[in-house]
């Protein structure tokens, strides 16, 4: 299927997407960056008031936006938050898988591993599979999930969160070849350390030194450099890339 749109698909402008996780950090700046390019879009988090402010910001700069509460882990919620977001822009063109839990936890601690692999890797699979139908009629269907470093590398005391960023790469490998003939393009990201909520208890001297010792860059992410990298992924134009796990690390697997 070639897509057909102004601007050759170099734009998102008028493509309905729905975020998850948008009430903060990489969610969120994906969410206003996804407007500020004139896509519609559907803010989701289990945090109401945090995407009412992210919805209130993009209303405010001339965009179209939608706030809903969504616990990635309720299947009833996500079919709900999919179905509003049809009804308010007629479409799904666009979903960004960006909700996620990181608990440190001794290996073994089985409802760490529970609730990490429920939000981190099943939330993704469910809003998938609830907004598949509309992501099969449309012309440039995309699924962006997020992973991470630690799809690649282990951190002591995230046993969970690294088998569920691994799972997040099985996952988008597996839809990728499965809806191979749908037009649909499953992709994933794979942050380093990104300057977010879920950093924000590491102190600076920790991150900094952090930094200098792994990342090439030197320095953490910032969450706008991950959305710029989400955009690239479902701009109707990138209909060949399928399968991907971009890293967006500021070079940190790279620094031997
Ligand atoms: N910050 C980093 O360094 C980093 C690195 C690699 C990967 N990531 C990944 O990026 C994604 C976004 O994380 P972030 O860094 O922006 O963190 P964040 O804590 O700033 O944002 C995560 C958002 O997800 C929401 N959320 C949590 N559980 C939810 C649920 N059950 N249903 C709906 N929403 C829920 C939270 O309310 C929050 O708004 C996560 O998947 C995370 O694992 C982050």
């Amino acid at each position: 299927m070639t897509p057909t749109h102004s601007s050759n698909g170099r734009s998102v402008s008028g493509r309905a997407a729905l975020v998850t996780g948008a009430g903060s950090g990489i969610g969120r700046a994906t969410a206003l960056l996804l407007a500020a390019e004139g896509a519609r879009v559907a803010a989701a988090d289990c945090n109401l008031e945090a995407v009412e402010s992210v919805a209130a910001e993009i209303t405010a700069a001339g965009g179209e936006a939608l706030a809903c509460e969504l616990d990635v882990c309720d299947d009833s919620q996500v079919r709900s938050v999919v179905a509003q977001t049809v009804e308010a822009y007629g479409a799904l063109d666009i979903l960004v898988n960006c909700a996620g839990i990181a608990l440190p936890a001794a290996f073994g601690d089985e409802e760490a591993w529970d609730r990490t692999l429920d939000v981190n890797l099943k939330g993704s699979m469910r809003t998938i599979r609830a907004a598949l139908p509309q992501l099969r009629a449309s012309d440039a269907g995309r699924v962006v999930n997020i992973a991470s470093t630690d799809a690649q590398v282990a951190t002591p005391m995230m046993s969970a969160y690294t088998v569920s960023k691994h799972g997040v790469v099985g996952l988008t490998r597996a839809l990728a070849v499965e809806l191979a003939d749908s037009g649909v393009t499953v992709n994933a990201v794979m942050p380093g350390p990104i300057n977010t909520g879920m950093t924000a208890a590491i102190g600076e001297d920790d991150r900094r030194r952090f930094a200098r010792r792994r990342v090439a860059l030197r320095r953490y992410g910032e969450p706008g450099e991950v959305a710029q990298a989400i955009l690239n992924l479902v701009l109707p134009a990138s209909s060949y890339t399928q399968g991907a796990c971009l890293r967006v690390d500021g070079g940190m697997l790279t620094v031997a």
